[in-house]
């Protein structure tokens, strides 16, 4: 017989190994590796079909009321022969929270909630449960805390102004054999488990929120969710480097991954989809949080625009594109001499080595003196932007501070730069015009190469000032 093959995992970032190490390579954490479990059953090529069964119900101990029901061993089907399943989708009551799960919530659907502790994750869900009961009063929902008491639920609820009757239930649990007797007992069309860095399985051993801890309770939800025809929503804190702890295999096993975020000093909070197997990845939804909870915030491109009238130096607005959503932004630089022989580049809100290579592109092509200078960087709002296409605003704002002239308010910034300087279309182009058109805005500055098709059906929808740039260094007589 073959011996079985043991290895070690680092408990903080995965990293495996074949002997215990005292440190883990990976992410530099001491005494963090343990021994990994053996997978629950391994497939091999003679096993018989039923004896997989077997092994495939044994995953979860004592729950099997939800497999015995009609989960048997999968069939297999051709594609031409299963009817197109169309997933049944109940409205969150939460517009925001609809379009970022994309269209609303599934039944089966397993979806992870990550973000920072004190953000307001556990506010968002119970609102959302406020929301279902509101558009579908016979759901029954099971909210199961392993953070709060039922009596700091309950205070929390009534002060979030849920209905005393309604059909929500809560627990304080920690042990995930005992939220799956809730499960079974209530039969809830919703679970939320908060959160998974709180709960343990007695069947294993490991503190809970130990990645071995979190793997199994995380496989043990996803086949209920799965099998049994229930919601799940697991709660994740991030850890330090913003991932949420046992990062990889959590967001494997689940179908939707969402984040809650939001910068310190500001009220909003941003919810983005980084996976979602049933709608758009990278949509974005936007709150408010105030002494009532969280407010969405249906026309979010003017949250993050200064209402100041002049213009400023080191200023340019941009469009970026959240998902489906065009978001105005204002982006801000400050170039400062710098007394030190490696000057400093900080960005918040934007790719600190995009910034760099930003400055690299306009030193090396407009020979602009940013080698002796400190260059700070900032998005306002607290949002964070990936988008290339936010490049030439960026650009312009650290050349509009280098030259101490303002970029004209009404302006518009939009274009990939290249590192020969050269400007690349973006994406989505008219959908972008139309948003700063809609918010007052009369000129914008775009890539040359836009197909004239497309520069022709703008024209015809607005009457906004296009200029059209091939190359960065034409801005020059803007700026001298
Ligand atoms: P919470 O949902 O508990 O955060 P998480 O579950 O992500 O840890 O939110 C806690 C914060 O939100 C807390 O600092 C207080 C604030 N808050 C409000 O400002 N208004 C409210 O109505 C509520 C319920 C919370
Ligand atoms: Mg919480």
């Amino acid at each position: 017989m073959v011996k079985a093959k043991v290895s070690f995992i680092c408990q903080e970032c995965d990293f495996q190994s074949p002997k215990w190490l005292g440190k883990c390579p990976q992410c530099q954490s001491w005494n963090s590796f343990a021994e990994a479990l053996p997978p629950a059953f391994e497939m091999q090529a003679q096993t018989p079909l039923n004896e997989l069964r077997t092994s495939f119900r044994a995953v979860i101990p004592g729950d099997s009321v939800f497999y015995d029901k009609a989960h048997t061993w999968p069939s297999l089907q051709a594609l031409q022969e299963s009817p197109v399943e169309t997933h049944t989708r109940f409205s969150t009551g939460i517009e925001e929270l609809n379009r970022v799960l994309g269209g609303g919530l599934i039944r089966d659907s397993f979806t992870l909630l990550g973000g920072d502790p004190g953000i307001g994750k556990s506010t968002l869900l119970l609102q959302m449960c406020q929301g279902l009961l509101k558009k579908q009063p016979d759901l029954k929902l099971l909210y199961v805390s392993g953070e709060e008491s039922i009596p700091q639920m309950k205070n929390r609820a009534q002060r979030l102004g849920l209905p005393a009757s309604s059909q929500l239930f809560f627990g304080a649990e920690t042990q995930i054999e005992k939220v799956f007797l809730g499960v079974k007992e209530l039969q809830p069309h919703l679970l939320i488990v908060d959160s998974i860095q709180t709960f343990s399985t007695a069947s294993i051993p490991g503190a809970p929120g130990s990645m071995n801890q979190v793997r199994e309770v995380t496989t043990r939800l996803m086949t209920l969710a799965k099998t049994a025809g229930i919601a799940i929503w697991l709660v994740g804190h991030v850890t330090k480097e913003g991932t949420i702890a046992g990062p990889k295999t959590v967001e494997h096993m689940v179908d939707t991954v969402l984040y809650f975020e939001g910068e310190g000093g500001y009220p909003y909070r941003l919810l983005r989809t980084v996976k979602n197997r049933f709608g758009n990845t990278r949509e974005l939804g936007v709150f408010e949080m105030d002494g009532e909870g969280l407010r969405e915030v249906a026309n979010p491109s003017q949250l993050f625009l200064n209402d100041r009238k002049e213009a400023l130096p080191g200023v340019a607005i941009t469009c970026s594109l959240e998902g489906s959503r065009p978001l105005l932004v204002e982006l801000q630089a400050l170039v400062t001499p710098s007394g030190l022989a490696m000057p400093r580049r900080t960005a918040v809100g934007f790719d600190h080595s995009r910034i760099s290579l930003l400055a690299a592109i306009l030193e090396k092509h407009l020979k602009l003196p940013l080698a002796q200078q400190d260059l700070f960087f900032n998005v306002v709002g607290g949002l964070k932007l990936s988008e290339p296409a936010c490049d030439l605003a960026a650009a312009m704002a650290i050349w509009s501070s280098i030259a101490e002239k303002p970029i004209p308010t009404g302006w518009l910034c939009l274009g990939e730069v290249g590192l020969t300087g050269e400007m690349r279309r973006v994406s989505q182009l008219e959908l972008r015009l139309q948003e700063a058109h809609r918010l007052g805005f009369q000129t914008a500055i775009i890539p040359e190469n836009t197909p004239t098709t497309l520069l022709e059906k703008i024209k015809k929808q607005h009457s906004m000032r296009l200029i059209l740039l091939g190359r960065i260094e034409r801005l020059r007589n803007f700026f001298s």
